[in-house]
């Protein structure tokens, strides 16, 4: 009999839902929330009631493109955290009542895992133990991945996230919400030598990023006195240059977690991982330190549902099942 899961994700502004028959992700269907655009960054109440409205599209959607019925389901996979209360009670109640009513197991989910289990949608797919960075718009973590199940993390950031940094940043030079991507698409074209930021130098495997977004406003302040088009007269060249220092943060520990652990299989992940320079230098570092690296695909770096259907397929063969019972974790420990 085929092992049919239904991966469902709403942590935050994607309304997504995935099916994986027997391992294999069939699709990943994606509502993405504008609305969120104008207000520059998510607002979690409209966040919610956009999930409302897309839930039960997108799940069909998933469900026809595979040509699968509901009865052919084997189990429902579905992020129970960490993210935001409201948005993560949209799936998370779609899915136990779809459940309940299926009479099938729920597969409680870790956003930040299923982030890292994503490298087991296609090939070539790591061996464990293997080392991933897993980047995201909430976290900064350094991950030594034993199994699909054990998972230990070596360290983490103390204080903003990098997908933050690069947003905040973006904010500062007038980028809509999420910048993170404007900056990868202008810093292209930039000189990333023209301009210098401080990094932090914090000990070991933790990351701390306040300290150059910081840097970042007193030095578009200290610039915009003199000249009001600043901003837009370096625009490019600031991007380059302040993404050149956020990969360079999180390159060195990188560096310094496979040094620490003697691994040499490495892989990141998360909506930062879709970054074009962070992925070419995580090339041009594997060949120098013989690393077998590992990226997943763009539409697996950011929230997307086939990372969770993935995990799930991982879990239903552990038997790792939830209860319906169980409710949504917004602070959810790794
Ligand atoms: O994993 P993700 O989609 O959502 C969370 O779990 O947070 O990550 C979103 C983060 C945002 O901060 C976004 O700006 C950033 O990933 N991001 C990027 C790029 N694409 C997405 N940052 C830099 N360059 C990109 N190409
Ligand atoms: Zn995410």
């Amino acid at each position: 009999m085929k092992t049919i899961i239904l991966g469902i994700e709403s942590s935050c502004d994607e309304t997504s839902a995935s099916i994986c028959i027997d391992g294999k992700v069939m699709n990943n269907i994606i509502a993405t929330q504008s609305i969120h655009e104008e207000y520059g960054g998510v607002v979690p109440e409209l966040a919610s009631r956009a999930h409302q409205k897309s839930i039960i599209l997108v799940v069909e959607s998933a469900l026809r493109g595979a040509e699968v019925k509901f009865s052919d389901l084997s189990a429902i996979a579905v992020t129970q955290g960490p993210g935001l209360l409201g948005a993560l009670m949209v799936g998370y109640s779609y899915a136990k009542s779809l459940a309940f009513a299926l009479d099938i197991p729920i597969i409680n989910v870790n956003h930040m895992k299923a982030h890292i289990l994503a490298h087991f949608i296609e090939t070539p797919m790591p061996i464990f133990p293997f080392i991933c960075l897993t980047v995201s718009g909430g976290h900064t973590q350094i991950v030594k991945v034993n199994s699909a199940i054990d998972m230990v993390v070596l360290g983490s950031t103390i204080d903003d996230a990098v997908g933050e940094a690069f947003d905040k940043g973006a904010k500062l030079l007038g980028f809509p919400y999420p910048g993170g991507p404007k900056i990868d698409e202008y810093a292209a074209s930039g000189n990333p030598q023209k301009f210098s930021f401080s990094e932090s130098q914090i000990k070991g495997l933790n990351f701390s990023f306040s300290g150059i977004k910081t840097s970042l406003l007193y030095f578009l302040r200290y610039h915009l006195k003199n000249n009001s088009d600043f901003i837009l007269e370096n625009l490019r060249d600031i991007c380059a240059s302040y993404q050149k220092h956020l990969i360079s943060m999180l390159m060195k520990k990188l560096v310094l977690a496979a040094e620490e652990t003697s691994i040499r299989q490495i892989a990141i992940a998360g909506g930062v991982a879709a970054n074009k320079e962070l992925r070419i230098q995580l090339k041009q570092l594997s060949q120098k330190h013989q690393w077998m690296s590992y990226i997943p695909e763009f539409e697996y770096c950011t929230d997307n549902a086939a990372m969770v259907a993935i995990s799930g397929h991982l879990y239903f063969q552990n038997k790792s099942f939830g209860h319906l019972t169980d409710t949504p974790q917004p602070r959810m420990n790794f």
